[in-house]
């Protein structure tokens, strides 16, 4: 197969992690007998020093003509850097959300799993990590809080600020749709969350859901509250196969649940449309404070890859053999700083940096 990738490397750390994706991609074509040519883009904090946006018409068309997007980052250090000091629609942000919006990308696909051999990094208390658990948060990514109508104003002698929290019956059907598809390859389990007892956008993101799942027999489903979820996934995160969610809430329980993976340098994503077009980061930032150390964790992203071949390419044996290939060095002990044993113990591990997590991944897929 011959495959078309656009590549966002952007700011921080994620020139460093998207090499290490490339890296292991092109091991993977050399094994398995494909061709990938890789076209770069600007977006974020780098695309607005060179053209004072964060994101060109230009570069948006070279993504939609390829067959998918592989990112590292964007952003900066939202206190110190000048890129801050921009209007809100010319931040690195705004490039991100544009290209979610311009590509139709409302499903955001973002695998939490805890890796055995990872017990020890993760926060949670020994007798709930040792359980294990393996969900997939199904983040709705063009509507909600994001996009809805914003503005700052002065009323009567002080400045109000307002965001808009819109839901539209088919935005929330086709979302919830991909749940109960996704949920039927996997465990058939679905937990919507949402916030009903306060929300309009909540009761009807329910009454959908209720419909949706009325064609899906065999898939269980419940509802639950969104603060009550971010206190589930700490106390007992087994019990979550697909997690449903719209957009803000998937991104804050998003960042959670990855936390709990013993780090977020471990959560890939997918960003999906209704065709085989797709855009893959990993679910973490740019850490600025990390940038260029060469020490950052490039898994999220190189998982990311994985996601790429499976869902755009239909590679599922090639999408193996790189999660076969992470699990294998997770096994032979190879840790980046972030996922290092949190009690101390590091007899069992070594501690690599970025490209040499890479180079070991890439030889083993
Ligand atoms: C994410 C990020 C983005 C989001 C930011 C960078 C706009 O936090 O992908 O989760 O909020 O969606
Ligand atoms: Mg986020």
């Amino acid at each position: 197969m011959n495959m078309n990738v656009v590549r966002i490397k952007g700011d921080g750390i994620g020139p460093e992690i998207v090499t290490e994706a490339s890296k292991v991609l092109e091991a993977v074509c050399k094994k398995y007998g494909h061709t990938i040519n890789f076209t770069d883009i600007l977006m974020g904090g780098c695309s607005i020093d060179a053209y004072g946006v964060p994101l060109t018409d230009e570069a948006i068309e070279t993504a939609k003509a390829a067959d998918a997007v592989l990112m590292g980052s964007i952003g900066g250090n939202t206190s110190t850097s000048p890129w801050y000091k921009l209007e809100p629609s010319k931040r690195p942000e705004a490039g991100l959300l544009k290209i979610r919006k311009a590509l139709g990308l409302f499903a955001n696909l973002r695998p939490a799993l805890l890796y055995k051999e990872l017990y020890k990094a993760c926060p949670l208390k020994e007798e709930t990590a040792e359980k294990g658990f393996d969900m997939l948060i199904m983040r709705e990514l063009t509507g909600g809080l994001y996009f809805g109508a914003r503005e700052t104003k002065e009323v009567d002698g002080q400045m109000v600020a307002t965001d808009t929290l819109t839901y539209s019956e088919s935005e929330i059907r086709r979302i919830t749709i991909k749940a109960f598809e996704v949920a039927m390859k996997r465990r058939k389990s679905v937990i919507s969350v949402d916030k009903a007892n306060v929300l309009d956008s909540s009761r009807l993101w329910r009454k959908i859901v209720e419909e949706v799942a009325k064609d899906y027999p065999e898939v269980k489903y419940e509802h639950m509250l969104v603060d009550n979820c971010a206190m589930q996934l700490v106390k007992n995160p087994a019990q979550f196969d697909v997690v449903l969610t719209e957009n803000m809430f998937g991104d804050i329980l998003s960042d959670e649940a990855s936390m709990i993976t013993g780090s977020i340098g471990m959560l890939p994503s997918a960003s999906l449309n209704d065709t085989k077009f797709g855009l893959y980061e990993p679910s973490g930032g740019s850490a600025p404070d990390i940038a260029g150390k060469g020490i950052a964790n490039p898994i999220a992203t190189i998982l990311s890859a994985s996601m790429m071949l499976r869902y755009t390419f239909d590679l599922d044996k090639e999408a193996d053999a790189i999660d076969n290939a992470v699990k294998k060095v997770l096994e032979e002990g190879y840790r980046t700083i972030d996922i290092m044993p949190t009690d101390g113990d590091t007899s069992a591990v070594t501690q690599v940096g970025t490209a040499k997590m890479g180079d070991l991944i890439a030889e083993r897929v």
